[in-house]
């Protein structure tokens, strides 16, 4: 207190005005200047706070809130010059200087110090650069950036892009599987729903693995009884001994396919003529994955074929009996001559052992002429015999140059009757065919019988009939029967081997189309030519047996 006071006490002191003599000009002078510059001294710390305060940032700002209480006191001291031009407080004058002097010596030291770190900020100029360098980074910067989000916005667009083109293959390969599984279905429907095929897979080593509709009505088993059993079981067990089951799935995955006709058995043993068909099954790795094996019952078929064969069989066999009727006669004739032949022979013996000395050598010859005339009837009768029996056809190996001499005896009755002189050109050591003896005799005998026809109202040249056997390129062999007759008629030419077609009043036309048919099922072909001269020449081809690989 006592401080304060003495702060605020004149203590005998004269004011300050005394020392201008209180000339009011002087006074004045003074008054407005110390308070010009006080007023002045007291805003700036208030700038610099306001400075301060928004520029946070500026380094060194103590040192201009060091500055702000230098200059408030300052202003402090410029306020006192006023106050004590009428109060004496030198003091309180002297001590507001103290604080002036208190706050103006660190801040002048505390500058000092700072002048380095001053120099050493940067110039408005570099600052500038600095700046506008900062800039151009910061402009490139945002080029960049613009162009990383053009191209963020491109890569965006191409992968939904690619999006929607993943979802559109996605859908699309979802609607081709479901396609493809519903077709699978419709397929595996199709295949149980067959009636008249039994159609089933079977794994590699041959088990049942399905079964269809048609397989339980052909076979009998139904899917549960068989599914896992081995196929071998519709096999004969003459097939089964034979290892055909295992040698046709051999077959199959080896060439690919493997078909066969032949019998089978049903679950009731019964047996039935199937047509199979088994196809190999391979992965994508051609790896064996099972086999397919179609199979279609032809009994049926088989039976009608048979019935047709026999019928055919029948008719033809009519057909040489109606021949061999029209030629009975001649025949006859024919089996006649070795008859007489006999009866002079047996005659002559006779009356040789009648004799007191027989020659036994002339009587030996004369037995032995008889052997050879019986012989010869023997072989003629019985080679009729045959044709007329009934025997279905039965093929076996043949040299068609022994057929063609089995048949000259018997027709050689009606060679002569019509006096047609025959000529044969036999091709030595024939292929063998294989066939069936007495339709092929019955097919040269058809032809015979035809040439020496056309050739009974020749009056004005050679009746010939002329027979060759020829090999046609190595694996096939011909037999061509020549006549010099009446020839073919053109408009006939096309008709002759229809069934029952015939220019004869007392014909029956069936020759030509028995012996057609007949050359046709021994694998061959039967056909008529004009000759260059007269007549017509009758030919066919058959395949030689075995048949050549090349
Ligand atoms: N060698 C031939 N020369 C001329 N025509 C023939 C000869 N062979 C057959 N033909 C003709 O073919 C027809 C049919 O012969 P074919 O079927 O044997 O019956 P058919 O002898 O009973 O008439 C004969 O009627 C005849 O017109
Ligand atoms: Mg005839």
């Amino acid at each position: 207190m006592n401080f304060v006071n003495h702060l605020f006490s004149p203590s005998g002191f004269m004011p300050h005005g005394y020392c201008y003599l209180w000339r009011p000009d002087l006074i004045s002078l003074h008054v407005v200047s110390d308070s010009l510059i006080a007023l002045a001294y007291f805003s700036i710390p208030v700038t610099l706070a306001y400075f301060i305060r928004k520029r946070k940032d500026v380094p060194f700002n103590w040192m201009f809130a060091l500055f702000g209480v230098f200059i408030l006191a300052c202003g402090a001291t410029h306020l006192m010059e006023v106050w004590t031009l009428w109060h004496a407080t030198y003091w309180l004058s002297g001590y507001v200087k103290l604080v002036t002097a208190l706050a103006s010596v660190p801040t002048a030291i505390l500058l000092v110090g700072l002048m380095p770190h001053a120099l050493a900020l940067p110039s408005p100029e570099a600052m500038r650069m600095e700046i506008a360098e900062r800039k151009r980074a910061q402009d490139a910067l945002l080029t960049a950036k613009n162009e990383l989000e053009l191209r963020v916005r491109e890569r965006t667009a191409q992968l939904v892009r690619t999006n929607e083109d993943l979802v559109a293959v996605v859908a699309q390969r979802e609607r081709a599987d479901q396609e493809l599984r519903l077709s699978e279905e419709r397929f595996r429907l199709l295949v149980e729903r067959v009636e008249d095929y039994a159609i089933l897979m079977l794994d590699p080593s041959g088990h049942v693995t399905s079964w269809n509709v048609g397989a339980e009505r052909i076979k009998g088993y139904r899917a549960d009884e068989i599914i896992g059993k081995h196929y071998s079981c519709f096999y004969t067990e003459e097939d089964v001994n034979l290892h055909k089951p295992e040698m046709a799935l051999q077959a199959a995955s080896v060439l690919g396919r493997f078909a066969d006709e032949g019998w089978r058995v049903r679950k009731d043993g019964s047996r039935f003529w199937a047509n199979a068909v088994i196809t190999a099954m391979r992965d994508s790795e051609d790896q064996l994955i099972g086999f397919s094996k179609i199979t279609h019952d032809l009994t049926e078929r088989k039976r009608a074929a048979e019935a047709l064969e026999t019928t055919r069989a029948e008719m033809a066999h009519m057909a040489r009996v109606m021949t061999m009727g029209e030629i009975a006669a001649s025949i006859a004739h024919e089996v006649n001559q070795p008859l007489t032949a006999v009866v002079a022979n047996a005659n002559a013996c006779s009356r040789l052992l009648a004799g007191n000395s027989p020659d036994l050598d002339d009587v030996r010859e004369a037995v032995a002429d008889i052997a050879e005339a019986g012989t010869r009837a023997g072989a003629i009768i019985s080679r009729i015999r045959a044709l007329v029996k009934k025997d279905m056809p039965e093929k076996t190996k043949l040299d068609i140059n022994d057929v063609v001499q089995e048949v000259l005896p018997l027709t050689s009755g009606e060679l002569a009757k019509h006096r047609v002189s025959v000529q044969t050109e036999l091709f030595p050591s024939l292929p063998q065919v294989l066939g069936d003896r007495v339709q092929l005799q019955q097919v040269i005998l058809n032809l015979m019988m035809n040439a020496i026809e056309a050739m009974t109202s020749i009056m004005d040249r050679p009746r010939v009939l002329l027979l060759r056997t020829q090999v046609q390129e190595s694996d096939r062999l011909s037999v061509a029967v020549q006549d010099s007759g009446a020839g073919l008629e053109p408009g006939n030419t096309a008709r002759i081997f229809d069934t029952f077609f015939t220019t004869k009043s007392n014909g029956m036309g069936m020759g030509l189309s028995i012996s057609r048919s007949i050359i046709e099922t021994h694998g061959g072909r039967l056909w008529a030519e004009p000759n260059d001269g007269p007549g017509a020449t009758f030919q066919f081809i058959l395949p030689a047996y075995p048949r050549s690989t090349a």
